[in-house]
């Protein structure tokens, strides 16, 4: 049973009642309760990936959970990159996940290009 369907009564942490708060994943709404990192809404939601890799297209989500990885970045609020494992959700946030093609890598041994 997810934490967040806990009865509080039955939890031994007694916790207090819980406020609910709501997020946007790419246009999808999507409830948590106040105190949860984004990332664990969308673990609790059944979701455990929201970005794939560059170069090989592989699934990403939580990896490390303590902010050393990365591998959880989206944008929210228009901000890119954020670790979602960090960040704590607040009502109303707006999500996006993320995908970047890799960068164009230029040859200046054929373009003539170099330290200019
Ligand atoms: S899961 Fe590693 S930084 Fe978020």
């Amino acid at each position: 049973m997810p934490s967040h369907a806990m009865d509080p009564g039955v939890d031994p942490a007694h916790p207090t009642a819980a406020e609910s708060v709501t997020i946007t994943v790419d246009g999808v709404a999507q409830g948590g309760i106040d105190g949860q990192t984004i990332a664990g809404i969308l673990l609790a939601a059944g979701r455990g990936a929201w970005r794939r890799t560059s170069g090989a297209e592989r699934p990403r989500g939580v990896f490390c959970g303590i902010g050393v990885c990365f591998d959880c970045i989206a944008t929210v609020n228009g901000v890119r990159d954020v670790r979602l494992c960090q960040r704590r959700a607040a009502d109303g946030d707006v999500v996006e996940t993320q995908h970047d093609a890799l960068p164009v890598r230029v040859d200046t041994a054929r373009t003539g290009g170099g330290d200019a």
